[in-house]
């Protein structure tokens, strides 16, 4: 049985800026729920009753109000001072890990059946949970034999090249042991610490069916919210409707979904087609947004967005500006009305 999990919050979230600017990745929405809420979800799943949030210092009062009053699981927060990339958390609280534990990415989430991958893992120090997916190209693949034992890794093979299409899913089952012999300060699993365990024949690999979402860059989160909104998740759900309810939504949505947030303003004359309208933004009349997302208290007033554009909390899009092929705009930002477009005005 395992009753413990370690969720890796703490990264910079690059992928996803300007999102990353106001909340941590692991909080950003999906559907209106928190993200992490889905870990939770399938954690609980496994009766998994502690969990050590591994956090930065650059986010750490919202994990702070998060975590606050939760009883079910048990949440410690393990404030990290210096960057300590994805093992190194691990080696910071090794007194206070169970002998085995669940180590979870915080940006991925794979609905799989994790009391049988917890149940059949192999009995090996570290296994992988891995996930087969149609392009190989931007992932990390895993090779193993028929044991389930780990024999390499082949970082992004182009299409058609790969002899598998098992890439890891960031969802570890771990022993306390794997660390012993690290020091303190920055580690790595996928650099340092799983190549290690492959010298050595002591990395086990599962692979496990199931949705598996991911919100670690603009198209993810997007891909997320489109899959949530076809049924394909058993942790959150979306409005049919399109609509959430506490948003005020005047113009059209199209395409076959939206989420669009409480507090968020569609204006009468305004288009919203599979995109994401955070908290508080408003579009504006004559705007047009497909496929994009508009961050917290944003305003896009009659400009067109397309193509994983992301607008920045509190950004401003004047009329006419054009924005496409996964612009982002920085929180704060005005862009006058014209300012950004394709082509000369007409
Ligand atoms: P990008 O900058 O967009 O690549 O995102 P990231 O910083 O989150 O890196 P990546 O997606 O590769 O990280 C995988 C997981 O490890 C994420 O859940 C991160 O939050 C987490 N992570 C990465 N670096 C650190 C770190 O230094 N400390 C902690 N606690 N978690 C980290």
């Amino acid at each position: 049985m395992i009753r413990q999990a370690v969720l890796l919050v703490g990264g910079r979230g690059t992928r996803v800026w300007p999102l990353t600017d106001t909340v941590p990745k692991g909080l950003l929405p999906v559907a209106g729920v928190p993200f992490i809420e889905l870990q939770f979800r399938l954690l609980a799943e496994v009766g998994v009753e502690e969990v050590i949030l591994a956090i930065g210092t650059s986010h750490e009062s919202a994990w702070r109000a998060y975590a606050e009053g939760m009883t079910e699981p048990i949440v410690h927060l393990a404030v990290e001072h210096t960057r300590l990339d994805t093992a190194g958390p691990l080696v910071a609280v090794r007194d206070h890990l169970d002998d085995r534990f669940l180590v979870l990415n915080g940006d991925v989430v794979l609905e799989g059946n994790l009391s049988q991958f917890v149940e059949n893992a192999p009995d090996l120090p570290a296994v992988l949970s891995l996930v087969a997916v149609d392009d190989t190209s931007a992932y990390g693949v895993v090779v193993t034999d028929d044991n389930g034992n780990v024999e390499r890794f082949i970082e992004k093979p182009p299409p058609g090249t790969s002899p598998t299409s098992s890439v890891n899913a960031g969802m570890y089952l771990v022993s306390r042991s794997v660390f012993d012999g690290y020091p303190e300060g920055a580690l790595s699993f996928e650099q340092t610490v799983f190549p290690s365990l492959v010298e050595q024949g002591l990395l086990g690999g599962v692979t496990i069916d199931g949705v598996w979402l991911d919100i670690g860059t603009p198209p993810l989160y997007l891909q997320t919210h489109r899959d949530v909104a076809a049924g394909k998740s058993r942790l959150v759900e979306m409005e049919p409707s399109h609509l959430h309810v506490g948003a005020d939504v005047a113009g059209q949505l199209e395409g076959r979904w939206n989420y669009v947030a409480p507090g968020a303003v569609i204006e009468r004359g305004a288009s919203v087609s599979e995109s994401i309208v955070l908290a508080g933004a408003t579009i504006r009349p004559g705007s047009v947004v497909q496929d994009s997302i508009v961050g917290w208290h944003a305003i896009v007033d009659g400009a067109r967005l397309s193509d994983s554009t992301v607008v920045g909390a509190e950004a401003v899009i004047g009329r006419d500006c054009e924005l496409s092929a996964g612009l982002r705009v920085a929180p704060g930002s005005e862009l006058s009305p014209g300012s950004v477009t394709f082509a000369a005005p007409s």
